[in-house]
Order: structure tokens, then C-alpha cells, then sequence
């Protein structure tokens, strides 16, 4: 962290570390598109309105975690800034408006917060409002992807480093996938702490519910990927020609979200194109659902030794730290 001129207020600082290649975001597109089975990667619904619409989401009746997380935190931040221990660097992977971060100043006392997200510019306005809170914190703003961890700047510094990974967003990678990015978090605090949400299996109705509300705001938030694909690819998608369909499947534990087609129909992009039959589908996100166990056999996957875990009374979300 830098030093700051004696008497000035502190700020916080702020480096762009990796930006998104549009050659590559254009590649990656065109091969999802072009799989047998088509796929549209998750990180491609946040563009500024996809990033509305999931804020959105986290108020509808039907999607509870985001609530549920914080009511957890809340009732038993003692108990996990004990075992998180104390003096860490505090860094939030995916911090978006720092929200989730600021509920735990107060207890945890970070002795550094570094805050990640893909843009280092959407981290401004949310980190000077916290600097003005906690001016004694020192404070940075990372924008970088996360497939670049375990690498962080030096100017994070050496001190122990507490990583948080809240919202269960661990749950849109596959299990093994979660294993690999799991490890690589890892290795950024080796001698550190994890603490990390986790969305837990529950009757598929709930679930299903939670990922095709009653308002149709999640329907939005999956038809916009199309949207954003559009602009990055010069694709054609038309948003009247596809449906929403969210779907639980117990034998992977995941709620699948696809877009599916009305009709027969050609996308194009340039360099290529793909037909859909009427009723095809392209999968737009899987969200895993875990048991307490089942999440602390996959910590333990990565490398974790001991871990605590947190629910509420209808065991319906968890928070872990891990060591
Ligand atoms: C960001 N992520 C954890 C959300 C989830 O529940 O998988 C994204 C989301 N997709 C539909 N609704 C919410």
C-alpha cells in the first residue's frame, strides 16, 4: 500500500491491472456459439445493465441468498472475525459497490482493504464513499480479471491477506472448476484465511423460482446477455426470437439457465454463423447448490484444512472460513 503525505487525508489508489482483450471476448464468443452444445460464458451479463438487473435480483421475494448472507453475517460476525483472525489485508474478490466488505469493517478491522472487480473505474465512487468512513484503512482498487489470480500487484504488500468471496458466486463454476479457482485463491494468501458464501441445496420449486420470478426480472437479466454479446460479437441476435428457461437438475445439484429459441432462426456475426431449430438452446449459466459437507469436502479439495461454517435456521445459505 502506498504511503501517504503526513496531515493529507488518506485516499484511496486505484491500477488497472488486466483489461478485457476484444479479440479474445470476440473468440470466446464465436466458440461458445459454435459448440454442440452452445454456450454463452456467465461474465458476459454484466455490462452496465446486466449489472442493474442483478441488483435488481437480489431485492425480488423469490432470491433470498443475498438476504440471507447478510442476515448471517450480521447475527454472527463475532464468531467469524474470530476465526478469520485479526491485522489481514482485506481483499474482495468481485467487490462491485463494496457493500458486502462495508458491513464487516466495524468487527474485523482489516488493516488493508483491496477491493478487485474487472473495472477499476466501477470501483471508484464506492471506495472514496468507504475511504470517508474508515480514513485510516488504506485502500486499493484493483480492476483485474479474477482467472489472473493467484497474481496480485505488489502493491497489495505482504501482510496476511483475508480473501473474500461472498454472493455464492463460487456456485457458477462447475465443482471442479470451483476446485481449480478454490486453489488458486488459495495460493494469493498462503498463509491467509478464506471467507466465502455458499447457496445450499434446497427444494427444487425454491430454487427454480429463485432463477424465473414472478416479475420477470431474471428473464431480463438472461435475454440482455444477448444484448452484450451483440455489441462485443456484431452478432445479430433478435431478443423477441429467444425465451428464458431456468431449470433444476438434482443429478448435477445446479440450476441451469438457458436461452431457447421460438423458431427457427440464423444468427450471424462476422466470420461465421450458426442455425438453432426451434426449441434449441444455449446455456447462459449453471449455478451449483452444495450441502454443508459436500462444500467443505470440496474446501478441503483445494487445499483447505480447517474449516467453520455458518447457516441460517432453515439451512438455506452458509458462510465458511477456511485456513
Ligand atoms: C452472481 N451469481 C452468484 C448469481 C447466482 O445466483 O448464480 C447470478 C444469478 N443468476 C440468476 N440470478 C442470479
Amino acid at each position: 500500500m502506498p504511503a501517504q503525505p503526513a496531515g493529507a487525508a488518506r485516499r484511496p489508489e486505484f491500477i488497472q491491472v488486466s483489461r478485457p482483450d476484444a479479440t479474445a471476448q470476440r473468440d470466446e464468443l464465436a466458440r461458445g456459439l459454435l459448440q454442440d452444445r452452445p454456450a454463452i460464458a456467465p461474465k458476459f451479463f454484466y455490462d452496465t445493465l446486466g449489472s442493474k438487473l442483478f441488483e435488481a435480483i437480489t431485492v425480488l421475494d423469490e432470491y433470498t441468498s443475498t438476504r440471507t448472507e447478510a442476515a448471517i453475517l450480521d447475527e454472527h460476525l463475532d464468531a467469524i472475525a474470530h476465526a478469520c483472525g485479526a491485522g489481514h489485508t482485506l481483499v474482495d474478490l468481485g467487490a462491485g459497490n463494496c457493500a458486502k466488505a462495508a458491513r464487516l469493517f466495524g468487527r474485523l478491522k482489516p488493516r488493508a482493504y483491496v477491493a478487485v472487480d474487472i473495472s477499476a473505474d466501477f470501483l471508484q465512487q464506492a471506495l472514496r464513499d468507504l475511504q470517508t468512513r474508515h480514513p485510516d484503512v488504506p485502500m486499493l482498487g484493483l480492476g483485474m480479471d479474477l482467472e489472473c489470480l493467484p497474481a496480485l500487484p505488489p502493491q497489495v504488500g505482504q501482510g496476511t491477506r483475508l480473501m473474500f468471496y461472498p454472493g455464492s458466486s463460487i456456485g457458477n463454476f462447475t465443482p471442479e472448476g470451483a476446485v481449480d479457482f478454490l486453489r488458486r485463491v488459495r495460493a494469493a494468501a498462503p498463509d491467509g484465511a478464506l471467507l466465502i458464501g455458499v447457496d445450499l441445496l434446497k427444494p427444487a420449486p425454491q430454487l427454480q423460482r429463485a432463477y424465473d420470478d414472478a416479475l420477470g426480472v431474471t428473464a431480463a437479466f438472461n435475454l440482455n446477455v444477448l444484448r452484450h454479446v451483440n455489441r462485443l460479437l456484431g452478432s445479430d441476435f433478435e431478443l423477441a426470437q429467444w425465451g428464458h428457461v431456468a431449470r433444476f437438475e438434482a443429478a448435477s445439484a445446479r440450476v441451469e439457465m438457458h436461452l431457447q429459441a421460438r423458431s427457427d432462426l440464423r444468427v450471424q456475426w462476422p466470420g461465421g454463423s450458426r442455425a438453432f431449430r426451434a426449441g434449441d438452446r444455449l446455456l447462459t449459466e449453471i449455478a451449483c447448490k452444495y450441502t454443508v459437507e459436500g462444500f467443505d469436502a470440496l474446501l478441503r479439495r483445494a487445499g483447505y484444512g480447517q474449516a467453520h461454517a455458518w447457516t441460517d435456521a432453515l439451512r438455506s445459505f452458509a458462510i465458511f472460513v477456511a485456513r
